[in-house]
């Protein structure tokens, strides 16, 4: 008996130190956590169950069959964080670089099964070098498998990914499935291909950090959805992010304990300026909603002329979308319409209820716009919004003019409460434009053109630079003031707590991608 307890032992040793100290060292030597060590962090204490720890690969090319490290380059099991219950996968880079052999790719599939079918989060923290190169094919359908995972878990638990060092080639398509890819800066890095075959096909000089890093997900092409400094704060914020999230697509996000305290809020009465081409930043009327404190941004470098984020109101998981009047006036554009649409996409599988705010001049105008296809990605937000039967309500805290009124989660588009500030405009567009067009012989005509066009255009701003006529035709279901906004928001995801809409019975819409 004691033999065989020492057996179990002595493998469970060398398991624990993946591909040996020296190579533990060269980890942290470049700041980063092993694989143990942040399953560990995350973990609530005590919590972590492996699964697999004795799988060993099965390949006998190139001496391979020499050496042989237990679990094969990735930690895989279930835990809890902040008592709920959580998957999660590490790879290890300490055995052969992370890269994902046929073996490994079956403990992921493993895991992956287990939360889909219990119906838990899933968080995968990826540091790999990429396919098993002395593997081949088998590494490469393994991240098949998990690719088609991925697919038949999205929408039905929660999916998260961590880049916490490489991840190149067919590895970079899990993350690009899963729901939310965070990033840690400086030591991570994710491409297609990466600097040396960029040089060979395209004579670019780049570096990995620029190509892929951290920053450039965040701000450039928006694969990132969020930064952290360093291993700990990455850790601390998936944390975070699974807090404001529901196990599974059948429950909702946790009910925090609320007592309503302060719920008059004056400073949302001093946010609009007065001149209506004056920006301000949109956060401030989010903080001011919200539960204090309780935003958590999500893609905040990427397309800053729409904020999107997590918060929580009264308790409740809410999911925000803003234009933010700070960045390009708060239009709509490509990116600023694919960010939305996407994180609206995520709160309607995952049952968290929507908050539009909306400051929007419009579309985007220009070449640019037009041939990268604006047209399609505005109908993306659009149709995501439209599709969407979560709770949602909308608050329009100023401009709200012509087809993007429509598109942010207008009542047309079924939103369920649809509020606006006395400072709303909502109109086809601004009074001078609008004023130009309709008045063009009158004004040319005047002996003096400009005071006639000023003329006009307080007319048409008297008109229409209001949210009266919209709240004439119920569009507006109530104007109201913005200190009693937050008031106004808790009693109404209250009331639409238990909203149900049944849809009619087809396979998927066709989203425009
Ligand atoms: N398959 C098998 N082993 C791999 C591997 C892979 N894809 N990638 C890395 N390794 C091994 C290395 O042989 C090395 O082994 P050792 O510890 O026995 O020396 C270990 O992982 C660490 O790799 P190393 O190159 O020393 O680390 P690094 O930090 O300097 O570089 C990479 C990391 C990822 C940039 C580099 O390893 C690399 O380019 N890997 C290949 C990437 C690739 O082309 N993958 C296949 C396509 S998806």
């Amino acid at each position: 008996m004691k033999s065989n307890i020492n057996k179990l032992n002595n493998r469970l040793e060398k398991a624990y130190l993946g591909g040996g100290q020296k190579r533990i060292d060269r980890q942290h030597a470049k700041k980063k956590l092993t694989a143990r060590e942040r399953v560990n962090y995350i973990m609530d204490e005590g919590s972590f169950e492996e699964i697999g720890v004795l799988v060993t690969h099965r390949t006998t090319d190139f001496g391979m069959e020499n050496e042989v490290y237990y679990g094969d380059g990735v930690i895989t099991g279930y835990g809890t964080i902040n008592n709920r219950l959580v998957y999660i996968y590490a790879q290890d880079f300490t055995v052969f670089g992370g890269s994902l052999s046929e073996t490994h790719a079956e403990k992921i599939c493993k895991i992956m099964d287990l939360a889909t079918k219990v119906g838990a989060p899933i968080i995968g923290l990826n540091d790999s070098g990429g396919a098993r190169i002395q593997e081949g094919v088998r590494s490469l359908g393994g991240y098949a498998d998990i690719f088609h995972k991925n697919v038949q878990a999205s929408g039905v638990i929660p999916q998260i990914s961590a880049i916490m060092g490489p991840c190149a080639g067919g590895a970079v398509y899990s993350p690009a499935i899963t729901d939310f890819t965070m990033m840690v800066e400086n030591t991570s890095y994710m491409f297609v291909t990466g600097p040396s075959v960029v040089k060979t096909v395209t004579n670019e000089e780049v570096s990995s950090e620029e190509l892929g890093g951290a920053y450039t997900h965040a701000s450039k092409s928006g694969v990132a959805h969020k930064t952290s400094a360093n291993d700990v704060e990455c850790l601390e914020d998936l944390k975070k992010l699974i807090s404001y999230l529901p196990q599974n697509n059948n429950e909702t996000a946790p009910l925090l304990p609320f007592t309503p305290k302060e719920e008059l809020r004056d400073v949302l009465s001093t946010i609009i300026p007065e001149n209506a081409n004056k920006p301000y930043d949109m956060h401030h009327v989010i903080n001011g909603i919200i539960d204090t404190d309780s935003f958590y941004e999500i893609h905040k470098d990427y397309a800053e002329n729409i904020i999107v984020g997590f918060s929580r109101i009264g308790g409740r998981s809410v999911g925000i979308i803003a234009n933010q009047p700070l960045f390009l006036a708060g239009v709509l554009d490509v990116n600023s319409s694919k960010k939305a649409a996407r994180f609206t996409r995520f709160c309607d599988s995952f049952n968290i209820p929507l908050l539009v705010l909306v400051d929007v001049p419009g579309f985007l105008p220009g070449t640019d716009q037009e041939w990268n296809g604006i047209i399609v990605h505005g109908a993306k937000l659009l149709y995501a919004l439209s599709e969407a039967t979560v709770p949602k309500v909308t608050l329009i805290t100023r401009k709200a003019y012509g087809g993007a009124y429509d598109v942010m989660n207008s009542k047309h588009i079924g939103a369920d409460l649809n509020f606006a500030w006395p400072t709303a405009e909502i109109a086809v567009m601004g009074a001078k434009g609008a004023s130009e067009i309709i008045f063009k012989r009158e004004i040319a005509n005047a002996d003096h053109p400009e005071e006639k066009l000023a003329e006009k255009e307080a007319e048409y701003s008297e008109k229409f630079a209001n949210p009266y006529r919209a709240a004439a035709r119920g569009f507006i279901d109530e104007v109201i003031l913005p200190q009693n906004t937050r008031r106004k928001l808790l009693k109404a995801f209250a009331m639409l707590e238990n909203k149900k809409i049944e849809l009619p019975k087809r396979k998927h819409g066709n989203i425009p991608l």
